[in-house]
């Protein structure tokens, strides 16, 4: 029997992908192990991550000066996680289209009461149910913000961006958990890309974060699993 899964996530994974992971399920590349039992620094896990990020790279045409991280937490880590690194000490707008980007706006005011940066509702399409996606006057953006948080496709309300809006210069951090991969994107038109997996990629588990090098965090953050710059620097495998 085949089931047609067409709910938002976990996604349906393709059956070709599923029968090489039964086939190597006892024994991957020669280990004597299967893929779920590896340690994350032996060199077929080191060749694994290596060529999801190289893939990656090639089916978003990743410039060179981004970082791209296999994060954990799901993507809702990435609310906290995102104004923690970026906007300690500045303003960060959130243009919000659904319920997905309204949570990203929630999670940032729950953390403005113990850090110090200022979000701020740029667009709400709120009182329409987010039948809509929002206008707003890009001239009202400080171009000393940290940040513009877009969320690319409202999974629930499916209020979707496809041309970016003009930010006044201020990078756009964008939630694309339910698109990523679907909408050709210009990576370089992004300050950060953040996406859980299990909606357009695979199973659920890891979070991509595609990040300019620029905005890496210059001083540690709160807490070293929640800090861009040193999981870069260990290659996503701390806490692993
Ligand atoms: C657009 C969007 N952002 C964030 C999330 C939350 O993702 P996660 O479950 O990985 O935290 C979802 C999940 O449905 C989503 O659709």
């Amino acid at each position: 029997m085949t089931i047609y899964n067409f709910s938002a996530g976990p996604a349906v994974l393709p059956q070709e992908v599923l029968k090489k992971a039964q086939a190597e399920s006892l024994n991957y590349a020669q280990s004597g192990m299967s893929v779920m039992e590896l340690s994350h620094r032996s060199k077929e896990f080191d060749a694994i991550i290596k060529a999801a990020e190289s893939l990656l790279r090639e089916l978003m045409d990743i410039p060179d000066n981004y970082k791209v991280l296999f994060l954990q937490g799901g993507a809702s880590t990435q609310f906290s996680m995102i104004p923690l690194n970026l906007a300690k000490g500045k303003k960060a707008y959130y243009h919000v289209a659904g319920s997905w980007g309204k949570k990203a706006y929630t999670e940032a005011v729950k953390l403005s009461q113990t850090i110090d940066f200022d979000p701020i509702l740029l667009a709400s399409s709120e009182a329409e149910n987010f039948d809509h996606i929002p206008s707003f006057d890009s001239s009202a953006i400080d171009p000393e913000a940290a940040y513009v948080h877009i969320t690319t496709n409202n999974t629930i309300e499916g209020t979707a961006i496809y041309d970016l809006p003009d930010t006044n210069g201020v990078p756009i951090v964008a939630d694309t958990s339910s698109n990523i991969l679907a909408v050709a994107y210009n990576v370089a038109d992004f300050g950060l890309i953040y996406a859980g997996a299990q909606k357009n990629i695979g199973p659920a588990g890891v979070t991509i974060v595609i990040i300019r090098e620029d905005l890496l965090n210059d001083e540690p953050v709160l807490s070293s699993m929640l800090d861009y710059r040193i999981q870069a620097g260990m290659f996503s495998l701390l806490g692993a």
